[in-house]
């Protein structure tokens, strides 16, 4: 299964990602990753794993859809069947969405749909939860909305801030977003409608 990998930023959820690949745990092929911001770590994590980039800043574009283009164009040409995005931190358009014809999740810091869009942590604690967490899903045209694949709780506790939060919440996005890509190509993942399917038996 060729994957690709959009990130904008640090890169710890494709550097999981990446390790796994590299203990022969994920079988999977990475055939590039790309960035909307040129001084992503997440490049320099992917140059390390010889891992194909290409960076798709904004400022070289006039507008969101161009850019798009030209990040979709990329991905069809290195026959993309999986599209991980691992902290991009740009809403992709419904016309990419319908365009692309491969399944594309997301990790998000927060048990959706609790907290979407930016600052998850953030907006956890001020609200003041007991619980919270990360969530694995496919991309639909909302924000943070998509079909929920795994999802995985952390305790919140008073003395916590966003940081303590986010530390804890990320220790476990490392865990599930490769296990998450792990049963997506197993096959053991079926959408039906807005609930996704585990088949974790067979
Ligand atoms: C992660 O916590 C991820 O869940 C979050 O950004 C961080 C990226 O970290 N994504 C979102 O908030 C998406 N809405 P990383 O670059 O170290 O993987």
């Amino acid at each position: 299964m060729k994957v690709a990998v959009l990130a904008s930023g640090r890169g710890s959820n494709l550097q999981s990602l990446i390790n796994e690949w590299q203990d022969d745990s994920l079988p999977v092929e990475f055939v590039g990753v790309g960035s909307d911001n040129v001084k992503a770590q997440a490049l320099i994590i992917a140059e390390n794993a010889e891992i194909m980039t290409r960076a798709f800043p904004k400022e070289s574009y006039q507008n969101r859809q161009a850019q798009e283009i030209d990040v979709l164009n990329w991905l069809e040409e290195l026959g993309v069947e999986l599209l991980i995005l691992a902290g991009y931190m740009r809403v992709l358009s419904r016309e990419f969405i319908q365009r692309a014809d491969y399944p594309i999740i997301n990790i998000h810091p927060s048990l959706l749909p609790s907290f979407p869009g930016l600052n998850a942590q953030k907006q956890a604690i001020e609200y003041g939860v007991k619980v919270s967490g990360c969530t694995v899903h496919f991309v639909d045209e909302g924000m943070d909305s998509g079909p929920i694949i795994l999802q995985q709780p952390v305790p919140v506790f008073a003395e916590d801030d966003e940081h303590t939060l986010a530390e804890r919440i990320l220790k476990v996005e490392h865990q599930i977003y490769p296990e998450a890509v792990r049963l997506i190509k197993a096959g053991k993942v079926k959408r039906e409608g807005r609930k996704v399917i585990i088949h974790t038996d067979s």
